[in-house]
């Protein structure tokens, strides 16, 4: 057991296969809440286990048989956003991509309740992502709420950083997008170069999201309802591949 950051442990998992004892799937799991490891392992069917440092490719189809239409969202939290569009979306497979156990467990509960067959989770870090899915994979990826990494020397941070968003972009299918939505102004304003930068062109761009013609298009995340509610103004915008 490495211990990484104050609150952050680096679980070894081992599991049992056919062939014998197998070390795999690093997880992070932050050491908050009770019952962690029965309760992730009770929805264990939702999650899509990956090596949390080094992760190998998927293959989606195996993942998600019939499917031919799938969705990313990239810091799912506790998956109101994910979960509400699996269920307007039938059709439409969706993984939910959370670097912070705890925090996805909370997801995939929500998601059991529902019993929905249309969404997995994944515990991994959106660095790891180009690793893990093929190319054209994607025809929406979601990134809502990010952190915003407020200090310059932390730009690279950022999800809608430059680095973040080329290799996003190579997820996406030729006429695919990303979704971001935030309720920072400074992130919003940063990243709007750093998306056309990146080669994107960008479509439904507005500061004021919930008074603007596309509000009610998706679903509403468990940060923008809190923000919204303290008045808040949500920034949102379709980057197109
Ligand atoms: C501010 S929260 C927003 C949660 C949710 N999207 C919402 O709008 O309610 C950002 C989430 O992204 C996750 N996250 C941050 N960086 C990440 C990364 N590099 N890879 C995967 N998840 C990340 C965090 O753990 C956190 O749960």
């Amino acid at each position: 057991m490495l211990f990484t950051r104050d609150d952050v442990i680096i679980v070894k998992r081992t599991i049992i296969t056919f062939g014998g004892l197998r070390s795999t799937a690093e997880i992070m799991r932050v050491r908050k809440i009770h019952n962690a490891d029965e309760r992730l392992d009770a929805r264990r069917h939702l999650l899509i286990e990956t090596d949390y440092r080094e992760p190998e490719k998927l293959d989606i189809n195996s993942v998600f048989p019939g499917f031919k239409e799938y969705r990313l969202e990239i810091g799912c939290g506790k998956g109101a956003f994910v979960c509400g569009e699996a269920a307007k979306y039938p059709d439409v497979a969706y993984i939910a991509v959370e670097k912070i156990t705890d925090v996805i467990i909370f997801a995939m509960e929500k998601a059991d309740e529902s019993e929905m067959q249309n969404v997995r989770f994944m515990i991994a870090d959106a660095k790891n992502l180009t690793k893990i899915f093929e190319e054209k994979t994607f025809s929406e990826i979601y990134i809502n709420f990010c952190d915003p990494w407020p200090k310059k020397r932390h730009a690279k941070r950022r999800l809608t950083n430059r680095d973040f968003l080329t290799e996003f972009k190579k997820l996406l299918k030729d006429d695919g997008h990303i979704a971001f939505k935030t309720d920072n102004a400074d992130l919003f304003e940063y990243s709007i170069p750093e998306f056309e930068e990146s080669g994107y062109t960008l479509k439904n761009v507005t500061r004021d999201y919930h008074n603007s013609e596309w509000f009610g298009c998706d679903t509403e995340t468990e940060y923008e309802k809190n923000f919204s509610e303290k008045g808040v103004p949500i920034n949102r915008l379709l980057a197109y591949k």
